[in-house]
């Protein structure tokens, strides 16, 4: 079968990876990609991978690629097409209906695409999550009043789209207010916060959970948790992500029965009730909460994500031996309940590296030497691109990680960072205490 992966990142590298190495895939296309997939080219004996110089949200290339190359299957790795409606676009095209899009429409792609919709959807299902009001530039007066019912931290969301910025956690009622204003009467973040969900502040530990849906069944992924901040000891900006590891040890079974019970089943089932089914990836951002009463963990949603994680997939991905190729295509056909999801027991930890300034102004073309050195883990790349004498240089903030498998999170830790210094570019800044707070945790508890 031949398939299209849309995307470019460290997730699409790792995505890359499992679908090639899958006997049902001979060509593996993926648009753009980046230096790391293009080098694939030459690993698999059985399999062509190739980089297409096409955008995840071009579909009139993307159509005319699909069909001049007998493309069967379509994945979809960042939100932005699925937001733009690739899926319905391709339901539209008699010529592309029996192509599998792997990914939700564009009606479901609205969980990511819309916090007010998400928070609404989840008011309707039960699904736990924190306590919430939605605002407009009308209703600012009330919003205001609103937030002196709340105590601090504030938490103000951009409805829309806001590249990972449009969420606000303001320490004072001053700041909220003012911050409130500016989203709503100065356009802070556009027509992104036109509307502002003001919601709860939730306390707690933060962990990925990742659900692959057909619709109507579905299988739960291995947890992870990423490091968003630039700092050590989450400090500093927000990134991208820093980092990920799976699995996360306090989302034991008793925690993973109430998340399946409270939040996947009602999600899952939700959206085939109100007649928008999902096929695809669900990425769940939870906030393990401490119960007062019971003082077990409880799981909020603290946002729907309608594609993977990046660099959550870095951990997650490789732990998984089930065929992707066969899982994705069982999304595609609904019976996803006829297979069971075989998953590596072993620790992943992954650790990103990426340009000096990131996330703010870094500069681009950095020659990266040693990847060929690594040994025993995985590079997975995300901002890179070749030379003309075939040199791979930076072209991103995120510029690669490193992936380990071992048989403890610390093994896996220490060989993740053994690999990585084997790798340099100028201005090259990786944080050292990727899943260190965990460690921590064990050791306390
Ligand atoms: P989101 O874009 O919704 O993932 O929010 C960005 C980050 O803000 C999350 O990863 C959390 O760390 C934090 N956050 C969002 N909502 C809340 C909340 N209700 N309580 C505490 N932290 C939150
Ligand atoms: N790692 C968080 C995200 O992919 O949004």
């Amino acid at each position: 079968m031949n398939i299209l992966l849309l995307g470019s990142g460290g997730r699409e590298h790792a995505m890359a990876c499992q679908l090639a190495a899958s006997r049902q895939c001979s060509t593996l296309y993926v648009a753009p990609g980046n230096a790391g997939t293009a080098a694939m080219a030459n690993h698999y004996s059985n399999t062509i991978v190739q980089n297409v110089d096409m955008q995840p949200t071009d579909f009139q290339a993307i159509h005319a690629w699909v069909l001049k190359n007998d493309v069967e299957m379509v994945v979809v790795g960042p939100e932005a097409p699925l937001v733009a409606g690739i899926r319905d676009y391709f339901a539209s095209q008699p010529a592309l209906r029996n192509v599998m899009v792997i990914g939700p429409s564009k009606q479901c792609a609205q969980l990511e695409g819309s916090k007010d919709y998400a928070k609404e959807f989840m008011k309707r299902n039960n699904i736990p999550t924190a306590a919430y009001r939605t605002f407009t530039a009308d209703t600012l007066q009330d919003g205001i009043a609103f937030l002196h019912t709340l105590k601090a931290p504030y938490v103000l969301k951009a409805d829309g789209l806001a590249a990972g910025k449009g969420v606000l956690i303001l320490p004072t009622l001053e700041e909220a207010e003012r911050e409130l204003s500016a989203m709503l009467k100065d356009a802070k973040f556009g027509e992104a916060s036109a509307k502002v969900v003001i919601e709860e502040y939730l306390s707690g530990i933060e962990l990925s959970v990742f659900v692959l849906s057909d619709g109507k069944h579905y299988k739960i992924l291995p947890t992870a948790k990423d490091y968003k901040r630039i700092g050590e000891n989450d400090t500093g900006l927000n990134t991208g992500g820093m980092g990920s590891i799976s699995p996360v040890h306090f989302a034991d079974k008793s925690f993973m029965k109430k998340v399946e019970e409270r939040i996947v089943v009602p999600t899952v089932k939700g959206l085939f009730q109100e007649g928008t089914p999902y096929k695809g990836f669900i990425f769940v951002g939870l906030m393990a909460v401490t119960n007062d009463t019971t003082h077990e963990l409880d799981p909020y949603v603290i946002e729907y994500n309608v594609r993977m994680g990046d660099p959550e997939t870095e951990s997650v991905f490789p732990r998984i031996k089930s065929d992707m190729v066969d899982l994705l295509e069982r999304v595609w056909r609904g019976n996803l309940q006829q297979t069971t999801l075989e998953i590596d027991p072993r620790a992943a930890a992954c650790v990103m590296a990426v340009a000096e300034g990131y996330p703010e102004h870094y500069e681009k073309g950095k020659r990266i030497r040693g990847i060929d050195h690594v040994r025993g883990s995985m590079v997975f790349h995300a901002g890179t691109r070749l030379d003309n004498e075939g040199n791979v240089l930076t072209n991103g903030g995120r510029v690669l990680c490193v992936t380990t498998l071992a048989s403890s999170m610390p093994e896996a830790m220490l060989k993740s960072y053994q690999e990585l210094a084997k790798i340099s570019w100028d201005g090259m800044y990786y944080r050292r205490d990727i899943g260190q707070d965990l460690l921590k945790l064990i050791v306390t508890k």
